[in-house]
């Protein structure tokens, strides 16, 4: 760790105007200094530097700070490292704390290796530029290619020779341990593992060379096109992606990426102006690389061969980049080109074009892909169909998803509430599996923490500390709702929490055995109906949505709703009806510039209805009519009912206390109010019940 007095020193000597004008053309105007924006595309300068105070501001987009802040936010730095950065440029010397022997052991260690890559970079490059054998097979080759000098030495082209050893040799002679070369895979048995190829440098973020990639020459031989660095202590590839060193500065201004295939696509863009491209180098995506990206931008595009390699390569890993919330579009090229030939063969300004062109949302790229396989066929249609639809649920933007639902059911020509159902499967499946895992996961540290328990009060179980009491809200875990599991057997259980008797509190059980699931319950049903169904006929003659039918029904009771969101939805719903005298149907709801409406609205879509079997005796209907699962005007009328009966239920309950409450302190003329309030309302629910066909016990 660097200490407080060094960190101290560098930020007091680091100038604003200094570290800024390493990086930008500053003019001065004033008092100040003004210049293009490093972090955003401008034409005129809006980026200020402030050098009484120390700071700069951008009056474009809005970035500003001090010299640390800078360095961090453009390169990309950590703190410490941007100290460090800091004290380099000004030649301070850094007093570092102890750290753990084993901490400074690793740094060193990496750091030591970086600098023997970065030897073998350097070997690379001068055998390409100067010797024989490199200059006539790699230099010429890189030349024939069309590569610049200029863009060759900032990718930090090379060449390693034939003969088998001779990197080897010259590490060694420069004094660099067999070990450190064999870990880097550089060498192996004293042999090169590199050897007979052009030579690409991979760099990390902070442009230091972490590993290598080598292309061969000769054709028609066995060997692998490219060798890669293996795995070091340096190098984990799904870390890094091929280029981004050097595209960084370019991708934060444009904020879009191109993403390529190839090694040489990264340099030729680079060497015609695209400065902003990295290159998967022909693997999938993973999660690490997708989140190196969102760092820098929100916007990839993918540039891909227009065969069917590269086509697939289009389809294959972009889950990865959507579920990190990434925008992804894609451009597919000409048949037969790759980004390097196409951009060799039209030059910067037609493909510039191109890309402006033929840019498309991967979304709608991957649904025309799949149907057009598809053709006609109902059930490839079906899957494909499907298949976008689990394409759609990565996007968790609740805004962007519904806006290409709306975009999308237009394009397949399917219902859009069929395309949001099988979206909302996707996003439940999806949801209840992490869910799980998440429960694994409290299953584990549990049993961790009475492991815990058990060592440190090694006579155990006796005296037990209680377990704490239940945070608000988390009654129902208590109450055994979630069942424990216990994972491994040989972890005895512990004995259940002791609960509180709760039932001294509630009022006598007289009521009946309702359907009535808690209260949020029923007013989740309701919203489910309305948004479902609302928009549907309930009495066609008066002209009655059942949208209308609920709200009006419910007004009176939305006072009491427990849940602030469906009342909120409800009463949003009620000025609807009174408005456009008819209901919002789902797309209303799923299109609500509120996210939480949205996401009720796609689970309401997907949750089916649950009415028990014996529904029929249950509330006594005629055996003529439809199950309210195919009758939505029954549906309603039963939910109301069952709504209601449980709002009056809770209202006697309340009541019941208020009497007995009353009575004890003998406060006669209120005491008469409440038990005629009562009766009212005992009167109320007896109606209710017998519409439903419920036997009601009254004591
Ligand atoms: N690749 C690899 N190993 C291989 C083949 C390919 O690692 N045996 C990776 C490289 O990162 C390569 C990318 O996949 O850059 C794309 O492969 P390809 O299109 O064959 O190579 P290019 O980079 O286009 O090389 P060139 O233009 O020289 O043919
Ligand atoms: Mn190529």
């Amino acid at each position: 760790m660097i200490t407080e007095e060094s960190v101290r020193e560098v930020i007091d000597t680091a100038r604003i105007e200094d570290v800024v004008g390493d990086f930008v053309n500053l003019r001065r105007r004033g008092q100040n200094m003004i210049g293009l924006c490093p972090f955003h595309n401008e034409k005129t300068p809006s980026f200020n530097v402030n050098p009484s105070r120390n700071i700069y501001k951008c009056f474009g987009c809005g970035e500003g700070g001090d010299p640390v802040k800078f360095l961090m936010t453009l390169e990309q730095l950590s703190f410490p490292d941007a100290i460090r950065w800091l004290a380099d440029r000004y030649n301070l010397k850094l007093e570092e704390k102890e750290v753990s022997q084993e901490v400074r052991q690793e740094r060193q260690e990496k750091e030591s290796l970086l600098l023997v890559n970065d030897f073998a970079r350097k070997w690379f490059e001068d055998q390409l530029y100067n010797t024989e054998e490199g200059k006539s097979i790699g230099l010429s080759y890189f030349k024939s290619r069309g590569f610049r000098r200029d863009v060759m030495e900032k990718f930090g082209l090379g060449y390693a020779p034939l003969q088998r050893d001779a990197f080897f040799k010259a590490a060694v002679a420069a004094g660099y341990k067999e070990e450190q070369l064999e870990k880097l895979g550089l060498v192996r048995n004293k042999r090169d593992f590199f050897f007979d190829r052009v030579m690409f440098t991979i760099h990390n973020l902070g442009g230091k060379p972490i590993a290598f990639a080598g292309r061969i020459l000769k054709k028609d031989v066995k060997a692998p096109k490219y060798v890669n660095s293996p795995e070091t202590e340096v190098y984990h590839k799904s870390d890094v992606l091929y280029g981004l060193h050097q595209a960084r500065r370019s991708v934060r201004k444009l904020d879009n990426v191109y993403m390529v295939e190839g090694y040489t696509d990264v340099i030729s863009l680079h060497q015609h102006g695209i400065e902003n491209v990295v290159a998967t180098s022909g693997t999938s995506l993973t999660p690490g690389q997708a989140r190196l990206i969102k760092r820098q931008t929100e916007n990839v595009t993918l540039l891909y061969d227009g065969d069917k390699a590269g086509i697939k390569a289009a389809l294959r890993g972009v889950d990865v980049l959507l579920v990190e919330g990434l925008n992804v579009r894609v451009v597919i090229l000409p048949d037969g080109e790759d980004p390097d030939s196409y951009m060799q063969s039209v030059g910067t300004t037609a493909f510039g074009d191109y890309l402006e062109k033929q840019r498309q949302d991967f979304l709608f790229f991957k649904a025309d892909l799949l149907l057009e396989e598809a053709g006609n066929d109902v059930a490839a249609r079906t899957d494909a169909i499907r298949s976008i639809g689990a394409t759609l649920a990565l996007v968790d933007d609740p805004l962007k998803r519904a806006g290409y639902l709306q975009q999308f059911s237009g394009r397949l020509q399917i219902e859009e509430s069929l395309l949001v159902s099988l979206v909302n499967q996707s996003i439940a499946d999806r949801r209840k599996q992490a869910q799980k895992e998440q429960e694994r996961e409290a299953r584990r540290q549990q049993r961790r923490g009475r492991e815990d328990q058990r060592s440190a009060e090694p006579k155990g179980r006796g005296n037990r500390t209680p377990p704490p009491p239940p945070a608000a809200g988390e009654e129902d875990q208590w109450a055994g709702l979630v069942e424990p599991s216990w994972g491994d057997e040989d972890v005895p259980p512990m004995p259940p929490p002791e609960l509180e008797d709760l039932s001294a509190e509630e009022p006598p059980q007289t009521l009946p055995d309702l359907p009535l699931l808690g209260h949020s319950h029923q007013e989740q049903h309701l919203v489910y109906l309305l948004i479902r169904d609302g928009h549907k006929m309930y009495d066609p003659e008066k002209n009655m949505s059942i949208a209308a039918f609920l709200t009006a029904n419910v007004a009176d009771v939305l006072g009491d709703f427990d849940h602030e969101l469906y009342r909120k939805v409800v009463s949003l719903v009620t000025d609807y009806v009174r408005q456009h005298k008819s209901g919002p149907d789902a797309n209303w709801y799923l299109h609500h510039p509120e996210g939480a409406i949205q996401e009720l609205a796609q689970t309401a879509t997907v949750s089916p209805y649950t009415y028990s079997p014996n529904w029929k005796e249950k509330y006594g209907l005629h055996l003529s009519q439809k199950p309210p699962e195919e009758n939505q005007r029954l549906a309603a009328e039963i939910f109301l009912r069952v709504f209601r009966m449980e709002k009056i239920d809770r209202k006697v309950k309340e009541n019941v206390l208020k009497i007995k409450e009353l009575a004890v302190a003998g406060e006669e003329s209120r005491l008469k109010k409440f038990l005629k309030l009562q009766s009212r309302l005992v009167e109320m629910r007896k109606q209710l019940a017998s519409e439903l066909g419920t036997v009601v016990i009254t004591k």
